[in-house]
């Protein structure tokens, strides 16, 4: 890392509380939830400051530029058009956009993983009321497994929804070799994008993908109830959601005269949007990605792995340590899990001493983001190496 991109990172993890000295914490579990920054603080504080008077609309032009703005920059973090982006509240609305949106029929087969996060399934087996056939893939060693993936589409395969990163053990799909097969067997990929979104790189054209979904409260910084879906969008026409807001058709920022009921849906993924904004939390958003997209998906991505590598190479040092999650560069993500005779207890023990971690499915769970710092790492492997 170059000297101005190091002070950039220092001057970014000042602006989170989390990194006080003086509280004691070491944050380490961003993909549980991302702690929030003063800038995202002041946009909530701000918002309802301003709302004790009201002296203005709370849709105008200004905020309506700034949804805009915030969709944009959504679209930057994923390598989308403005266009295709859609305000979500979590990562599940974008997925029931898809799973209830696409044109499935009685008879079709969508796959899954066995490993995925349950927002990633219940939207999915809801459609087996209409005779669609949901088939969770086999995982190998916990991860998906693509010649299973290859040899398991049939006639009948319509669509694969897959995590980008996996919850408990942090292995980053190869969405674009996973997209190019679903391409050319003419099925839609859809992606549950939280676990990488803001802090890995991504580029949802190259890998292919027809609908991608992440909540924001993450990886992403910013308060519960955010998120957005993409839709790409040669797709939205084909998209027929069961659900539609008076938001998604355009109103040319005249709202004084609305009984007009013949007007176009939007062109774009904001036509699958639903009603009025949770403003001060979507402003917040705004401020939270200001700090992403300065810094840069991929800068970020480099200096979370230079954090993990250091735990790597204690863990590997240490004989009482196991690594759960992959080392293969390419399937390496911001998280790290691994395990050890005494997991939980070793868990507690990181609690005890303001440590903030996970334990997921037997193993614990580190996430490090752009705040955290070498003093972090070097503050949980004192606390691991105690006999
Ligand atoms: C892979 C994955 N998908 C989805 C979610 C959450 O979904 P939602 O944003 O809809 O609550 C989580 C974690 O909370 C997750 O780890």
């Amino acid at each position: 890392m170059n000297d101005t991109l190091e002070i950039e990172f220092k001057k970014a993890r000042a602006l989170f509380p989390v990194t006080a000295k003086k509280k004691g914490i070491t944050y380490l579990n961003s993909a549980s939830t991302g702690p929030l920054s003063l800038p995202v603080k002041k946009a909530l504080y701000d918002y309802y400051e301003m709302t004790q008077y009201l002296e203005k609309s709370l849709i105008d032009r200004d905020a309506f530029a700034s949804l805009d703005k915030i969709r944009k920059m959504g679209a930057g973090i994923i390598g989308a058009h403005a266009d295709e982006i859609g305000f979500g509240f979590s990562t599940t609305f974008g997925l029931n956009i898809a799973a209830f949106g696409l044109p499935f029929k009685k008879g079709d087969e969508i796959l899954l993983s066995d490993i995925e996060f349950p927002a990633n399934v219940y939207p999915w087996l809801a459609l087996k009321e209409r005779g669609i056939k949901v088939i969770l893939l086999k995982s190998s060693n916990r991860v998906f497994d693509i010649d299973i993936f290859r040899r398991s589409i049939g006639k009948k395969t319509k669509a694969l929804s897959l995590s980008f990163v996996q919850f408990f053990n942090g292995y980053k799909n190869d969405l674009i070799e996973i997209g190019k097969i679903c391409g050319e067997k003419g099925i839609y990929f859809i992606v549950d994008g939280i676990q990488g979104c803001g802090v890995e790189a991504i580029d949802v054209h190259k890998a292919q993908i027809d609908i991608f979904s992440s909540g924001a409260q993450k990886w992403m910084l910013s308060p519960l109830g955010t998120g957005f879906f993409y839709i790409r969008k040669e797709l939205q026409n084909e998209i027929t959601f069961p659900f539609a807001s008076w938001l998604s058709v355009d109103w040319k920022l005249n709202f004084t005269d609305l009984f007009h009921y013949d007007l176009p849906f939007f062109c774009s993924a904001r036509r699958f949007e639903m009603g009025t904004y949770p403003y001060a939390h979507v402003f917040a958003m705004e401020a939270a990605l200001n700090i992403i997209s300065s810094l840069g998906v991929k800068n970020i991505q480099s200096h979370t792995h230079r954090l993990l590598d250091i735990l790597i190479e204690f863990l590997q040092s240490d004989k009482r340590y196991r690594i759960v999650s992959s080392l293969e560069p390419k399937h390496r993500s911001s998280i790290l899990s691994f395990t050890c005779d005494n997991a939980k207890e070793v868990h507690g023990s990181l609690a005890g001493n303001k440590i903030i971690s996970s334990f997921r499915e037997g193993a614990l769970r580190v996430s490090v983001h752009l705040f955290n710092n070498e003093s972090d790492i070097e503050r949980l492997t004192k606390i691991l190496s105690i006999k």
